[in-house]
């Protein structure tokens, strides 16, 4: 009885790595698994690194990256460029599916495509990868980079909250989800996935050099104690963004 209640503890408990060396153990060992986390960033401050990052940490377990944004060939060469090889690996080797929800030769706005994707695309994509799934034990990743074009194409604020609703929980069934959002970008918009996410991630970069010229912030992290103050955050070569380990300052 005892083992099986520790199991089921350990089930509850699971935690999802984001891939950012450091990050996990700001919030208790991940992400919580079926979780819907929301990165939250001005340009340039790594939200797209994040998501490469979180993707491709564990060769093995499915992943959807969703771009709103850029092609594959152009999430490709970044990921070359900064020398994160391991997102084309897993790519090529069939674990990771890429879909493109804009389009660059259509009078469509982002927004259309990416809600028409996300209204009757996604479920097939998710019915896909949960096929993929069948015998690995570590969870399905999925990664929305950035949900910024859908939410200005539904400014109305209850019709936004439905949508983002239904897509949310049809995520939260298949898998842990790091869907990203531009600040500044439609602030008032931005506020309904933050209410419905499970936590909320802020990068900054603030520009003035030294260790805490970048951070990063847990504002919310349901479920869990996690870090209070924002924490120096960096790129490395090879390595993409990791949380620097202060511990000892
Ligand atoms: N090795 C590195 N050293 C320093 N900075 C780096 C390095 N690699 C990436 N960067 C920085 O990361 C930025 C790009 O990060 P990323 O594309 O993840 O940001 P983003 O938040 O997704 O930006 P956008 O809003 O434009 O999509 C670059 O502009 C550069 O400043
Ligand atoms: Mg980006």
């Amino acid at each position: 009885m005892q083992k099986l209640i520790r199991k089921m503890q350990d089930k509850e408990n699971k935690r999802i790595t984001s891939g950012v060396p450091g990050f996990d153990n700001l919030v208790r060992g991940g992400f919580r698994e079926n979780s819907v986390n929301v990165i939250i960033a001005d340009p340039g401050c790594g939200k797209s690194t994040f998501c490469w990052q979180f993707c491709s940490i564990d060769p093995d377990s499915p992943a959807l990256y969703v771009s709103l944004e850029q092609n594959l060939d152009a999430v490709l060469r970044d990921c070359r460029d900064i020398g994160l090889s391991r997102f084309e690996e897993k790519y090529r080797r069939g674990r990771m599916q890429f879909q493109v929800a804009f389009s660059e030769d259509s009078d469509m706005t982002s927004g259309e495509i990416g809600l028409r994707f996300f209204m009757s695309e996604l479920p097939k994509h998710l019915e896909v990868i949960r096929e993929t799934a069948e015998g690995y034990s570590g969870g399905i990743k999925i990664a929305i980079d950035p949900l910024t074009p859908l939410l200005l194409e539904i400014p109305d604020i209850n019709h936004q909250r439905n949508a983002i609703n239904r897509i949310f929980s049809s995520l939260r069934k298949i898998g842990t989800t790091v869907v990203t959002i531009e600040k500044g970008f439609g602030e008032a918009l931005a506020k309904v996935p933050l209410f419905l996410s499970d936590s909320i991630i802020e990068l900054e970069h603030i520009g003035l050099g030294g260790i805490y010229n970048r951070t990063i912030n847990i504002r919310k992290f349901r479920g869990s104690a996690h870090s209070e103050a924002p924490q120096p955050i960096g790129f490395e070569k090879e390595k993409g963004l990791s949380v620097y380990d202060i511990s000892n300052d």
